[in-house]
């Protein structure tokens, strides 16, 4: 990350912690909304975090790391999760998860090579009468076959080439 890219993130944290750290159970909200906003939850985040809740940095760390949620670095262009609750699992969703790793070429956790992806699993997405479900970019899908998933991916894919062309 350049440095003004860094410089940005860290004004844009330091005016959620602002906005938000004098409302009720504050750290949840302000984990959430940097992830919303910056894409993840910077490790140096976290100490002024800390400060500003008067918390000490393990407990915003252990939040932080409970919670599958947050991620830790920048994810990819687009987020793929993959549901691998129980229900999901018993309709394939286990099947569907080896495959989006094939068809990636990374793990869940991971982002591919050229930045596209970033794989995640999640527990239970609410579609729970619809799984297989899947989650990209915050856009849900049900009955997810591994046909469809390989759709969902090139749909992915031509935004982004849509995108660079109109760039
Ligand atoms: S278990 Fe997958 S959506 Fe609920």
């Amino acid at each position: 990350m350049s440095d003004s890219a860094a410089v940005a993130v860290r004004e844009r944290v330091a005016r959620i912690v602002a906005t938000r750290r004098d409302m009720p159970g504050a750290l949840l909200p302000i984990l959430h909304e940097i992830q919303d906003t910056v894409g993840y939850v910077p490790a140096d985040a976290l100490p002024e975090i800390a400060r500003a809740l008067n918390l000490s940095r393990a407990e915003v760390h252990g939040v932080v790391t409970f919670y599958h949620h947050f991620r830790d670095s920048k994810p990819g262009r687009h987020v793929v999760q993959v549901c691998r609750a129980e229900a999901c699992q018993s309709v394939g969703s286990e099947a569907l998860a080896a495959h989006a790793e094939r068809a990636l070429g990374c793990g869940f956790h991971e982002t591919t090579a050229d930045g596209e992806f970033t794989l995640e699993p999640v527990y239970c997405l609410g579609q729970c009468a619809c799984g297989p479900a899947v989650m990209i970019d915050g856009r849900l899908a049900g009955r997810v076959t591994l046909q469809r998933f390989d759709a969902l991916l090139k749909a992915c894919a031509d935004v982004t080439e849509d995108q660079e062309v109109q760039a």
